[in-house]
């Protein structure tokens, strides 16, 4: 087991978040403030209300995982952040309309007095937004160097030594991996000459990672998901992960399509729908933001399936998926899964989900478990991609040359195993003989 010396986390963590006033970073605030507050529960976060086994089963050993790790306390995070609109988080959570005004009003006057910093912003990465609360420059290699001194103050500003950014601002148009992207000294040479395969969302990574901030991309944009800022993590020793929040339709398919797989039963089709009426919705309803967004989704079934290896239950089947922009449900999304399966004698069955959930009441847990952990990685020394924090996205940042983990199960396992190893605890493998328990000393097999 390797011996990890983990720094005390001790005084404020800073959090700069982009897309500060967007729903998800609004209703993550004025949660944040309600339960420091007392008015609520941290429900949906695995940080603060999950447990983690330590030890035999029979030792009866379940401590919470915030006991268990070194974790910054939710009452020592300083926030901050940058949009494109200069509201306060308060004007911006109400246009948001995720919250209603009795858990907003609990929570106004600390809601207000967070404002964004000015973005660095280009209508031709997110077509259907637009604002002029925006950074000027002549080229994306300036703009970088102004986040890179906005993180600075904040921290002077604070007295913070440590800062957290995350990526909850809007999907970017589909940007595939070219030669820009594949080394320091080619980004570098891009952002100085306006390269267009360099989008805001790479500059703010860029920055934070110089900066040495980890950094999480809530969003489906390659963003910090290149070989130079993976490269630049490492070297600058910043833990980073990504991408895409997993908060409805695809949490659902990372336990059913495991499920499918562990019985043998097969795959004809699976048809994803969905409806929203946010900005999210309004943004993903352009064609190049949508496939950013689908290619994120789609990508969860063939790396579970695993068709090459199952060729009579998952080489042919059918997945598309839909999201389409329908006002009236504003944040409350609504999605539906067909899907067409087939058993013994290759009888086919079906099933039929219809998830009625809260696009931001699902990522905000999200979000402050990822700022959590990923100021851990940092205390712990893990530098650059954090693959056990796959738990938390659609598309999880891997390694070159492994397939990504998508498997829910496998996923929580991954999280609470290296937990355990960052407490020099013995990972957990249920491996038993005679309902014995043995650790994974005895077996030495467990991967
Ligand atoms: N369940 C979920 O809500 C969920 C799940 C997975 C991923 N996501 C992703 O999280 C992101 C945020 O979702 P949301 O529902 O809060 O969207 P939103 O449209 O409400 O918020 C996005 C915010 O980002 C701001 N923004 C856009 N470009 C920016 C830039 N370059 N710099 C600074 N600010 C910028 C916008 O002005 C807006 O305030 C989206 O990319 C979305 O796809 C959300």
């Amino acid at each position: 087991m390797k011996n990890y010396e983990i720094q005390k986390p001790g005084g404020k963590l800073g959090v700069l978040i982009v897309g500060l006033n967007g729903a998800v970073s609004t209703t993550f605030l004025a949660g944040i403030f309600a339960v420091r507050k007392g008015l609520s529960l941290p429900i949906g976060s695995l940080t603060q209300m999950g447990t983690v086994r330590i030890g035999k089963r029979s030792d009866n050993h379940f401590p919470r995982i915030k006991d268990f790790v070194p974790l910054n306390s939710i009452d020592d995070l300083v926030f901050g952040g940058w949009d494109i609109r200069e509201e306060n988080c308060y004007d911006a959570a109400k246009y948001a309309k995720v919250l209603n005004e009795n858990d907003l009003n609990n929570v106004t006057d600390e809601l207000k007095s967070i404002k964004p910093m000015k973005a660095v912003f280009d209508q031709n990465y997110v077509k259907r937004l637009n604002g002029d609360f925006v950074k000027k420059g002549k080229t994306k290699h300036e703009l970088m160097q102004q986040l890179r001194d906005d993180i600075e103050l904040f921290k002077e500003a604070n007295s913070l030594e440590r800062v957290v950014v995350v990526w909850a601002g809007s999907t970017e148009i589909f940007i595939e991996q070219k030669d820009v992207h594949k080394t320091i000294e080619a980004f570098e040479e891009g952002m100085k000459n306006n390269d267009p395969d360099i989008s805001p969302s790479m500059l703010y990574a860029y920055a934070a990672v110089s900066e040495g901030a980890p950094f999480i991309n809530g969003s489906p944009n390659l963003c910090v998901d290149i070989p130079a800022i993976v490269d630049l993590a490492i070297k600058k020793e910043v833990p980073i992960a990504g991408k895409d929040f997993k908060t409805g339709q695809t949490l659902i398919k990372t336990v059913i399509a495991p499920m499918l797989k562990m019985r043998m039963l097969g795959l004809n089709g699976w048809f994803s729908d969905n409806i929203l009426g946010n900005r999210d919705g309004e943004v993903l309803d352009d064609p190049g933001s949508f496939k950013t967004k689908e290619e994120s989704k789609l990508s969860v079934l063939n790396t579970i399936l695993q068709p090459e290896l199952y060729k009579e239950l998952y080489s042919n089947y059918y997945h598309k998926v839909r999201i389409n922009y329908y006002p009236p449900r504003g944040d409350n999304k609504e999605g539906w899964d067909n899907i067409d399966i087939f058993g013994w004698l290759g009888y086919p069955m079906e099933l039929k989900i219809n998830f009625l959930c809260r696009d931001s009441i699902l990522a905000a847990p999200i979000m402050l478990d990822l700022i959590l952990f990923a100021d851990l990685a940092q205390r712990s020394n893990m530098k650059g991609i954090q693959e056990w924090l796959s738990l938390f996205f659609k598309s999880p940042m891997h390694s070159e040359n492994i397939v990504p983990e998508h498997d829910l199960f496998i996923q929580s396992m991954k999280l609470k195993n290296t937990l355990r190893e960052l407490m020099n605890e013995m990972p957990i493998t249920h491996l038993d003989t005679n309902g014995v328990e043995h650790s994974v000393e005895e077996y030495e097999c467990y991967d």
